[in-house]
């Protein structure tokens, strides 16, 4: 039987109860396909740090390269851990090292699930740039607790790294509805937004079978919640494109429902695969966090790993399980009761 050997990564707060309903789910559907899934289970997080002084261990990632896949909960317990922490000890880095450079997020309602919008017809394919940009890394500060402080952060984009998620992003838009939106601020970032417009530009003329429009963040901002229906896929940076799938989440009901798949195309070390929230210490420890998000990338993952047909049927399980009224009103049903109608649905 075929098998599939996945790291699993709960980490912290309501990570753990979204991870264990995904397995489950996921597990069931490997069954009725006739494959295998292993789970190596990974305590790296917030408690990891305190216990031993690191997010992970020092080989973490060395220790990741083996598996066929990642599938993660979320990082993040700040009342303990600076985020600025926890968040470079962990999530980054495998983002990173893994070479992850895209990020897809796909954004459209579940049936029976009501949006904040009044518009329903949306199906939006946000591609964010996972490896660079904003999220580089490079900057320092300097007389630190003085008057004299300077902090300085600076973005940086490549033309290999910029070149490879708009090519990535014309090909998604290929296999849809023929449209990508090329995200910037180039009238106030004068080099590297400008710099990401004119790579679009060049590469348009690649892909002439699509339709190509360059906005500007504010404004597709805007269409997101306004006209979501007129965009297909959306190409964006990392910072902007971690904003613009908060607002993909929202629309689409709320960040329980937001799925996210860090993919390196180039299959030379696993991807990762985790829902676009994070440990939601608010809701921690109730036992209602939206499992369906996490679910929903493990769908992804399946797909990924060359297993179609499950990953559709865990889809078409999602959505029977909302269209019959469950896991569709924040709060109202547990994580155990959404998770036991995905499981009865598969079935
Ligand atoms: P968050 O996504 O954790 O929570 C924002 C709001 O959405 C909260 O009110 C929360 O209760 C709600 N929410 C989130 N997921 C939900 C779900 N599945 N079901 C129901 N409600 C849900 O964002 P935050 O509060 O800004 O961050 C909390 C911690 O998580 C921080 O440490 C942050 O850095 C981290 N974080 C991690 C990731 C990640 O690991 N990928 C992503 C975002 C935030
Ligand atoms: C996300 C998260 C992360 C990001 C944080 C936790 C660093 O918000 O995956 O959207 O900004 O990439
Ligand atoms: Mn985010």
């Amino acid at each position: 039987m075929k098998s599939y050997s996945i790291a699993l990564i709960p980490g912290d707060g309501i990570g753990r109860d979204v991870t264990s309903a995904a397995w489950t789910v996921l597990e069931m559907a490997a069954q009725h396909s006739g494959f295998c899934l292993t789970a190596t289970e990974f305590p790296w997080s917030c408690r990891f740090l305190k216990e031993t002084g690191r997010m992970m261990p020092e080989d973490g990632i060395e220790t990741l390269r083996g598996f066929d896949a990642i599938l993660l909960g979320a990082v993040g317990w700040p009342a303990e851990v600076p985020d600025s922490v926890s968040l470079h000890g962990l999530l980054l880095p495998i983002r990173k090292a893994f070479v992850q450079y895209a990020n897809i997020r796909p954004h459209r309602l579940l049936p029976g699930v009501t949006g904040p919008l009044r518009a329903e017809g949306f199906d939006i394919l946000c591609i964010r740039e996972n490896t660079e940009g904003e999220y580089s890394g490079a900057g320092g500060r300097v007389h630190q607790g003085t008057l004299d402080e300077v902090a300085v952060e600076t973005s940086i984009f490549t033309r290999a790294g910029v070149e490879r998620i708009l090519r990535f992003g014309f090909e998604q838009a290929r296999t849809r509805r023929g449209k990508l939106a090329s995200v910037t601020k180039s009238n106030a970032q004068k080099y590297s937004m400008v710099f990401w417009d004119e790579i679009t530009r060049k590469l348009a003329a690649d892909y002439p079978d699509v339709e190509v429009t360059s906005y500007h963040v504010d404004a597709l901002a805007a269409r997101m919640i306004m006209a979501p229906e007129s965009l297909d896929v959306v190409v964006a940076s990392n910072l902007f494109g971690d904003i613009l799938t908060d607002i993909g989440a929202a629309i689409q009901g709320g960040l329980g429902y937001a799925a996210s798949a860090n993919i390196n195309p180039d299959r030379s070390a696993p991807s990762m695969f985790e829902p676009v929230h994070g440990s939601a210490p608010d809701i921690a420890h109730l036992g209602i966090a939206n499992p369906i998000a996490t679910i929903w990338s493990g769908a992804m993952m399946l797909d990924d790993l060359g297993e179609k047909a499950a990953a559709e049927r865990v889809m078409k399980a999602l959505e029977a399980t909302t269209a019959r009224g469950v896991g569709t009103i924040p709060g109202k049903d547990k994580t155990d009761a959404i998770t036991a109608a995905v499981v009865a649905a598969l079935n």
